[in-house]
C-alpha cells in the first residue's frame, strides 16, 4: 500500500504543477493515465463499478470544478480559468494493493473565502490524521473533521464519505465527515487503513447529482473543496501512506 500511495502522491504533485489557466481537465486525465501505466500500475477508478450510479466510472481522474464536489468528469471542453478551484482525485492499484488521494488546487488568484475554504478543508484532514491512534475510535476522526469545518463557518457533505482501503478500493468501515450517532464506531486497530476525505462546502451542506448522473454538486451553487489521504494506524501513530 505504501508503493501505491507514493505513486498516487507523485501523480497528484505532477498534476498540481500543470494546473493553470487554459489547461483542460482532459489534459490532466491524459497525463495521469500515462504516469500511472508507465509506473506499471492500474488506474483504480477507470472501470470501477459504482452501485449508486449503476455504471462503471470511465476515467482515471475525478476532476471536480468549483461547485462540483466529487466525481467530476474530465472533459476537453472544461477549460480552467483564473478563480476556479479544481479537486483532483485519483487511485491506483499496484500488486493488488490500492492507494487513493485527492487535492484541491486554485487556478491563479481565488477570492478570500474560497482560499479559506481550501485551507480549512486541508486542516480538517490534518487534524483527522492526528486522531488515527490506538485507543481512539472512528468517531474521533469523524468528529474532528466536523468540528473544525463547522467552527469555521463551512459545511460538511453528508452523502459522500471516506472508506477503509486495502486489497479493495472501498472497504469497511465508511468514514463520514461528521458524527452519525446511528453509525458504527469501531475502535481503531493496528494495521487499519482509512481513506479520510473531507468534502466541504462554502455554503449549505445539501448536494445534488448533475445531469451526467455522476457528479455530486452543491445544491446552492457554493464552491466545494476535497482533500484525501490514506492513513494507517500503527503502534507508532498515524502513517500517511499517500505522501513521503
Ligand atoms: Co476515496
Amino acid at each position: 500500500m505504501r508503493a501505491s500511495g507514493l505513486l498516487v502522491y507523485q501523480v497528484l504533485q505532477a498534476l498540481k504543477a500543470m494546473v493553470q489557466e487554459g489547461v483542460t481537465t482532459m489534459d490532466l486525465e491524459k497525463a495521469a493515465e500515462k504516469m500511472i501505466t508507465d509506473a506499471g500500475a492500474r488506474p483504480a477508478f477507470k472501470g470501477y463499478y459504482v452501485p449508486a450510479v449503476g455504471e462503471r466510472y470511465p476515467y482515471v481522474l475525478c476532476t471536480s470544478v468549483n461547485d462540483e464536489i466529487v466525481h467530476g468528469m474530465p472533459s476537453p471542453k472544461r477549460v480552467l480559468k483564473k478563480g476556479d478551484v479544481v479537486s483532483i482525485d485519483t487511485g491506483v492499484e499496484l500488486n493488488g494493493y490500492y492507494g487513493d488521494s485527492a487535492i484541491t488546487v486554485a487556478v491563479g488568484e481565488v477570492n478570500g473565502r474560497v482560499e479559506k475554504l481550501l485551507k480549512v478543508t486541508e486542516e480538517a484532514l490534518e487534524l483527522a490524521i492526528g486522531q488515527m491512534r490506538l485507543g481512539n475510535r472512528l468517531f474521533d476522526v469523524c468528529g474532528t473533521i466536523q468540528r473544525h469545518v463547522e467552527s469555521n463557518g463551512f459545511s460538511v457533505v453528508r452523502e459522500f464519505v471516506g472508506h477503509g482501503i486495502g486489497t479493495q478500493m472501498h472497504e469497511e468501515p465508511q468514514v463520514p465527515n461528521y458524527v452519525d450517532p446511528r453509525g458504527e464506531n469501531p475502535r481503531l486497530k493496528e494495521g487499519m487503513v482509512l481513506a479520510i476525505e473531507p468534502m466541504v462546502t462554502a455554503g449549505r451542506p445539501e448536494t445534488a447529482i448533475a445531469r451526467n448522473r455522476w457528479t455530486g454538486v452543491t445544491r446552492d451553487g457554493s464552491y466545494a473543496a476535497h482533500f484525501e489521504h490514506c492513513v494507517a494506524v500503527t503502534a507508532n501513530g498515524p502513517w500517511v501512506l499517500t505522501r513521503p
